[in-house]
């Protein structure tokens, strides 16, 4: 495979019009032996030529048992990362290498390491959405389909350190009556829907049940029929009777609840600032299916892990994996 440059995060080449994109992704995946894995938040399109699609506990829990060589992780950058730490010995793609999350990122490691000596005995309890230096510290890595039953899983006066979302670490604290020192994180796409904006959706649509993500703020899960991961608010709109809804969460997981409900109808949350597309993260959308194809096809880029810092870090997501395994997550 010759080199190709990647000094964007991503590789810059442009494709000839006479190449059907989807077909090309069917041919290379064939020839090298990979697999597409996709998050909700991904563009419909990339959703749609995947071979999984899912939230993040179930895209590790593919990672950590696929016989691929090659996996494209289409989502963001801690999700690759959690897949290399999971197989080391495979190549982990993804489509480009800036797609970040501002959650991760209000999490330094240096901070964090501080902030765990300046409470000694504490266990560490990360959320996924951390960079592998950060989970590194962790004692046990949860999404938000198992942190309920994770932080359950600790005796009732454990000392427990939660980062890096106040709002999913706030609504554990609430349900299970822990008082969880957090980290004082959040995601700049949950934290923008607008109370007043959904409360006027509600009088327009009484019948619609609002679904919200934990890392809303909790103004917004008070208002909430379901709160859950994107797996679990899919799952809640796919058996529930009602056939309207209001969703408080990245908007690309409307595409696979229109798709599992064609006759039921999806109304994605408003932000407070009506004039952008705050409720698409930004992140995610920066994968497109010219993105995913020239990855695939170069191999690049690649994700990498420092040795040291993955043999820390896969602990605590095995330790997930394996309690998610018996609790049968
Ligand atoms: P899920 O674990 O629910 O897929 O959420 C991932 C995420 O990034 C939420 O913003
Ligand atoms: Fe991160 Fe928020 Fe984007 Fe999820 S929606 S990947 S938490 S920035």
């Amino acid at each position: 495979m010759n080199a190709v440059n990647i000094d964007k995060g991503y590789v810059d080449l442009s494709i000839p019009e006479n190449v059907n994109i989807k077909d090309e992704i069917n041919r290379l995946r064939k020839e090298k032996n990979a697999v597409i894995l996709a998050h909700y938040y991904q563009s419909g399109d990339i959703q749609d030529i995947a071979d999984f699609v899912g939230d993040s506990l179930a895209l590790a829990q593919w990672a950590s048992h696929t016989n691929a060589d090659v996996l494209v992780l289409c989502g963001v950058h801690f999700m690759g990362e959690t897949a290399k730490i999971l197989c080391p010995d495979k190549k982990v793609l993804v489509p480009d290498l800036n797609a970040g999350c501002s959650l991760a990122d209000s999490c330094n490691a240096a901070d964090f390491e501080t902030f765990i000596k300046d409470n000694p005995g504490y266990t560490v309890i990360s959320y996924v959405n951390t960079s592998a230096a950060v989970k590194a510290f962790t004692d046990v890595v949860v999404t938000s389909t198992n942190a309920r039953q994770i932080v359950e899983s600790f005796p009732v006066d454990e000392k427990i350190i939660f980062g890096p979302d106040r709002n999913l670490g706030n609504y554990i604290n609430s349900i299970t009556g822990r008082n969880m020192k957090l980290w004082n994180g959040a995601c700049h796409v949950h934290e923008q829907f607008s109370v007043e904006k959904i409360i006027k959706l509600k009088k327009e649509y009484p019948d619609a049940l609002l679904l919200a993500h934990p890392e809303c703020k909790n103004v917004i899960l008070a208002l909430a029929d379901k709160i859950g991961s994107t797996a679990a608010l899919l799952k809640f709109a796919t058996q529930s009777d009602v056939s309207r809804f209001i969703v408080a969460t990245e908007s690309g997981i409307l595409h696979e609840m229109q798709k599992q409900n064609p006759d039921k109808t999806f109304i994605p949350a408003p932000p407070n600032d009506s004039t952008c597309a705050c409720n698409e993260c930004n992140f995610m959308r920066l994968n497109t299916m010219e993105k995913l194809y020239n990855c695939l096809k170069y191999e690049q880029p690649e994700i990498t892990v420092d040795v040291e810092i993955r043999e820390k870090a896969v602990l605590p997501i095995q330790r997930m994996l394996d309690i998610s395994a018996k609790l049968g997550l």
